[in-house]
């Protein structure tokens, strides 16, 4: 269930809705991506292309509606910050094909570097940007049929904005696109145009590799204009179409971290209400920051400042926050997480956990188990039942079922050199502010005495106790104070 949810949100997300391949009777020859530009409004020394939002890099995303699309081939064009990039590509699609763009000379000789790389292709091939998160497959499907429907030899993925600013602008002859003109190109007149390029197109691969010869840097910013192919297409006899996509957020590219934020907050908004429309109570989405690769069973609750990562999976019942983050984290049915940090840990059904305690990777929590406030585990599997209530470290343990930790009890697990585990028996009970120098073995019922240093093993059903024998002397205070100790009060020091 949870697995088949965590597919359902990355299939509305990638656009594998089955249905609409369907529709994609012949897949594309190529989808290029362009990924060489320089990114440098991100002041970054990352990459702009591995930022990430919702946990997944930019190209990550761009190469999912891609791959989507099932082409032939696929081609990442890699220039600036390009070892990077291509480690990163080798990481999440080693079988995408990278093309060296030396020089950022213009879309048209990325497009044109992309195409040597191709060699002798026909077809259909569509052209996407690595730094455009929320395009989806769907819309690449539709942009392809209207490609097809129309007949074109290349079809535009526009849209109509408010702020066309900076934007190729789409001048029109009726449904026929006449030419792109380049902001800086532009006219004042031209500028009022509200239809923008995308960027995002599919051309006849034959026009296409024809039209790059002609590509000539003659405009403001002296470079290689992928844009222009279009008007060279027009004075072909060849036509051009437009597919208006009226997702705004679907081509809208990131350039800076306000824009990443934005583009985030949009991914995540739809990643958190496809949860809620699925069952998942969210009080407050605004708060809620779930990654798209979460899966998460319908009657849960998730409450404000959670942030659930990776492949973190929460079955039915379970409450999650609020203030809580987990990554890579199960949580089973009716378990409880509160006001805490888990990182690589399974919380069995029934268990609760926090307020305030920190699971490190490792941390295995039996159904029906605790860890409490102020608690650190790593590396700890706690039995069924066991219960680790109140400001623990419990490191390198492993304890049985129905196990009583005590408050302030600390696993001592490092010798300054190596890391070593202790054991606990079934129902042994260890009393608080012990320390339980490792590695020793606690057997089965037995007890600890509150304050003991154990350094030694202690048997099943024994008493363990290691701590200095209690004195009491009676009638000491006053004494004291009538020789004039310190702590005497100042009524007596007058006297
Ligand atoms: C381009 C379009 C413009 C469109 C806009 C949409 C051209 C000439 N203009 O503008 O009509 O409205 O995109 O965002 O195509 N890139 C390379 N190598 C290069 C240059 C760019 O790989 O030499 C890549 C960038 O990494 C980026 C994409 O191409 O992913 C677009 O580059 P960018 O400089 O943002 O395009 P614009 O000139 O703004
Ligand atoms: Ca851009």
């Amino acid at each position: 269930m949870a697995l088949g949810f965590a597919l359902l949100a990355c299939a509305d997300r990638m656009g594998v809705d089955p249905d609409l391949k369907g529709e994609m009777a012949e897949s594309v020859a190529a989808v290029i991506v362009l990924a060489a530009g320089a990114g440098t409004r991100m002041k970054s020394r990352t990459s702009k292309l591995l930022h990430t939002l919702c946990g997944r890099s930019l190209l990550s995303w761009a190469l999912d509606a891609a791959q989507g699309l099932d082409p032939e081939r696929l081609v990442v064009v890699v220039g600036h910050e390009r070892d990077q990039v291509e480690a990163h590509l080798n990481d999440i699609a080693p079988t995408a094909l990278k093309a060296i763009q030396e020089q950022p000379l213009g879309t048209g000789d990325a497009v044109r570097t992309a195409m040597a790389t191709l060699g002798d292709i026909h077809g259909e091939v569509v052209v996407t940007y690595g730094d455009v998160p929320l395009l989806t497959t769907d819309i690449l499907i539709n942009l392809v049929a209207a490609h097809r429907g129309a007949d074109n030899a290349v079809t535009v993925m526009t849209a109509v904005v408010d702020d066309p600013t900076g934007y190729g602008r789409i001048l029109r002859d009726g449904v026929e696109v006449v030419a792109i003109r380049e902001h800086k190109d532009a006219t004042a007149e031209e500028r009022q145009i509200g239809e923008i390029n995308s960027g995002i197109y599919v051309f006849d691969a034959d026009l296409l590799a024809e039209g790059l010869t002609h590509l000539t840097p003659a405009n403001a910013q002296g470079e290689l204009y992928l844009t222009d192919i279009v008007a060279y297409a027009r004075a072909q006899g060849s036509r051009v179409g437009a597919y208006v996509e009226s997702d705004r957020w679907a081509t809208e590219g990131v350039n800076d971290r306000v824009q990443l934020a934005t583009l985030s907050a949009e991914l995540n908004h739809r990643i958190v209400e496809s949860h809620m429309r699925a069952g998942v109570t969210v009080i407050d989405p605004k708060t809620t920051w779930i990654e798209a690769g979460v899966s998460i069973e319908p009657d849960t609750e998730v409450w404000p400042g959670t942030i659930l990562r990776g492949a973190t999976s929460i079955a039915t019942g379970a409450i999650i926050g609020p203030d809580t983050r987990l990554t890579d984290c199960e949580v089973g049915e009716r378990a409880t997480v509160l006001r805490s940090e888990a990182t690589l840990a399974t919380i069995a059904a029934d268990a609760n956990v926090g307020p305030f305690s920190y699971l490190r990777p490792g941390t295995q929590l039996g159904p029906g188990g605790k860890i409490g406030a102020f608690v650190e585990t790593k590396n700890a599997h706690i039995g069924a039942g066991s219960k680790v209530p109140h400001l623990t470290y419990c490191g390198d343990a492993v304890l049985g079922e129905g196990v009583n930790i005590g408050a302030g009890t600390i696993f001592a697990n490092y010798d300054g050199t190596h890391k070593l585990t202790s054991t606990v028996g079934d129902r042994a009970f260890v009393g608080s502010d012990s320390v339980l120098v490792a590695p020793v073995h606690i057997g089965d019922d037995a007890l600890i005495a509150a304050g003991s240093v154990i350094t030694a093993d202690v048997e099943a059903g024994s008493l363990g106790i290691a701590r200095g024998r209690q004195r009491t002397i009676a009638g000491w205070v006053q004494s004291f104070r009538r020789r004039g100790g310190a702590g005497a009060s100042q009524s007596e020091t007058k006297e």
